[in-house]
């Protein structure tokens, strides 16, 4: 059995097994499970633990339509195309590919569908350059091991940020915070499995780059 596949709430288990999951059921989701998401994503490191994210719940059906229209005008307008150009991915193969595209296509259209959002939002600060988002991030995968701890699905998106200003203004964050990552959540239509990657061994080094790790 591939690492990670058997059941349980096992972190090496939710980490190899968590899929971006983009079919969602409309079912609602109970408050409670999207509670602990939520305390989960609180959990996480901030650079000085100055926790200057915002987490943003948003079930507002006229909202999240709103936002899907910048997202799908994002994926007509640039994902798309540059899906239909790319070769698969490493640990990929075509077939697996087009499943991810066609699962890629369900999602921009039924984003708004997701019974759950959760809006990851960080303050302004003082690091606009490479560690912009790394004090939010952590608190977002947080909140994607939580999710499929729980039993439901989600996918880290950001394709919103293409339309930032109108996204950001369509779901009434004020001038000050960002929006880094869009979490739609519900229950998953298909199942959890393994995630594909490349070999571990054509991405880590030991002492110069390019040696090869023997340790795996
Ligand atoms: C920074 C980042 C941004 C992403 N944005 C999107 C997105 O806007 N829409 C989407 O469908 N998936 C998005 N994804 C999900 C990735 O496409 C997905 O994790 C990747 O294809 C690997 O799939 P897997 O986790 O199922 O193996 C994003 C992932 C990351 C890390």
């Amino acid at each position: 059995m591939p690492e990670g596949t058997s059941g349980g709430t096992d972190v090496f288990e939710i980490m190899h097994t968590m899929r971006a999951m983009r079919r969602l059921k409309p079912d609602p989701v109970p408050d409670e499970l999207i509670r602990k998401i939520l305390a989960a994503g609180q959990a996480a490191a901030s650079g000085g633990n100055t926790q200057r994210w915002r987490f943003l719940v948003l079930k507002d059906a006229a909202i999240k339509k709103a936002v899907q229209l910048y997202y799908k005008k994002a994926f007509d307008e640039v994902v798309g195309p540059r899906y239909a150009s790319s070769p698969p991915p490493p640990g990929s193969d075509p077939a697996r590919y087009k499943r991810q595209h066609a699962a890629v296509e369900y999602l921009t259209d039924h984003y708004h569908e997701a019974p759950v959002w959760i809006v990851a939002c960080l303050e302004d600060g003082a690091n606009p350059g490479r560690t912009a988002g790394s004090s939010i991030y952590p608190a977002v995968q947080n909140m994607l091991l939580a999710a499929r701890a729980l039993g439901l699905g989600s996918t880290l998106t950001t394709r919103h940020t293409q339309y930032e200003k109108e996204v950001d203004a369509a779901m009434g964050i004020p001038p000050g915070f960002h929006s880094y990552a869009i979490l739609p959540i519900g229950y998953p239509m298909g199942r959890f499995g393994p995630v594909g990657r490349g070999p571990l061994s054509d991405v880590v080094y030991l002492d110069d780059w390019g040696k090869p790790y023997p340790g795996l």
